[in-house]
């Protein structure tokens, strides 16, 4: 785990007001795995004072990618950051997505911003892997399908794709994928991963979920980002540390 101090290369910014970072540090491109993430300090004043986590989008050459959109106080100022401008970072933080499995095909899931580690995880998988991505949102403009392979989607007001939720949308699709080895990875929003939770565990499917919690110092130290764990109800699990990724079987979400 490194704590530094990183160069902004350029801000991108997709349609619908998603922003991708592009920051420069060798460190963290070389070292960071799919799903893990880094707690960034956004300003150097004390406001906001603490760090916010974000999933590595994406990396190439020395260079690490963010995606987000403006949501509060902290996102706003990072979508401000521009060329030359230095960042505070943390990380790599938490344990990343197993990816090198047992399984022929990636089945990707992901509602929203939850579309954030998919690009880098899509770059990272083997070769032999088939790759499906399927993508919901609430309208057509939360559909984000930067970095994505074989692209489905979904959206509960049918302006986009199918018409319901990106679980829906791979109910319907699941006699296609059934002759193979399938292997799920989900991020979304905490109602999506309950009910892909529900139809993995039904249809006897393998799947990680990258989950959220509300953090502070992202690596173990303050408890401050609970998740409960299915093996002993008495057990938290911390997101930061135990996770982000889990295996849907193992938390309650
Ligand atoms: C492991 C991890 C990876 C993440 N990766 C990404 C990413 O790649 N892209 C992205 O856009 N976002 C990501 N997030 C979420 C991101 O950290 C928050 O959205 C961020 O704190 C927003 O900062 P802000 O200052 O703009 O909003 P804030 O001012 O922090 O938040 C505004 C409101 O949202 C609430 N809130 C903040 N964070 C969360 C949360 N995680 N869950 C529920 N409520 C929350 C706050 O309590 C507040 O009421 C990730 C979160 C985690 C835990
Ligand atoms: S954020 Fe501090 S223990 Fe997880």
């Amino acid at each position: 785990m490194f704590v530094i101090d990183a160069t902004v290369e350029k801000s991108i910014e997709l349609d619908n007001q998603i922003y991708l970072l592009k920051i420069h540090s060798p460190q963290i491109a070389e070292t960071i795995r799919p799903g893990q993430f880094l707690n960034i300090r956004v300003s150097d004043s004390y406001y906001p004072l603490l760090r916010r986590p974000f999933s590595v989008c994406d990396v190439e050459d020395d260079f690490f990618y963010l995606m987000f959109n403006i949501y509060g106080e902290g996102t706003k100022i990072l979508a401000n950051k521009r060329f030359g401008d230095v960042i505070d970072v943390l990380g790599p933080l938490g344990n990343g997505f197993n990816y090198n499995g047992d399984y022929d095909t990636a089945i990707i899931v992901a509602g929203g911003l939850g579309a954030a580690p998919f690009p880098f995880l899509i770059k990272k998988l083997p070769q032999d892997k088939n790759v499906y991505s399927f993508i919901g949102g609430r309208t057509f403009k939360d559909v984000i399908i930067h970095g994505m392979k074989n692209i489905l989607t979904a959206t509960d007001d049918g302006s986009l794709g199918y018409k319901g939720t990106v679980v829906d949308l791979l109910k319907v699709n699941l006699p296609m994928l059934n002759s193979s080895r399938i292997k799920i990875f989900g991020c979304g929003p905490n109602a999506m991963l309950r009910s892909l939770k529900e139809f993995c565990i039904d249809n006897n499917l393998d799947c990680e979920v990258s989950t959220e919690s509300a953090m502070a110092c992202g690596f173990g130290i303050c408890q401050g980002c609970p998740i409960e764990s299915v093996d002993n109800p008495d057990k938290f699990l911390l997101v930061c540390k135990d996770g982000p990724v889990f295996n849907v079987k193992d938390v309650i979400i």
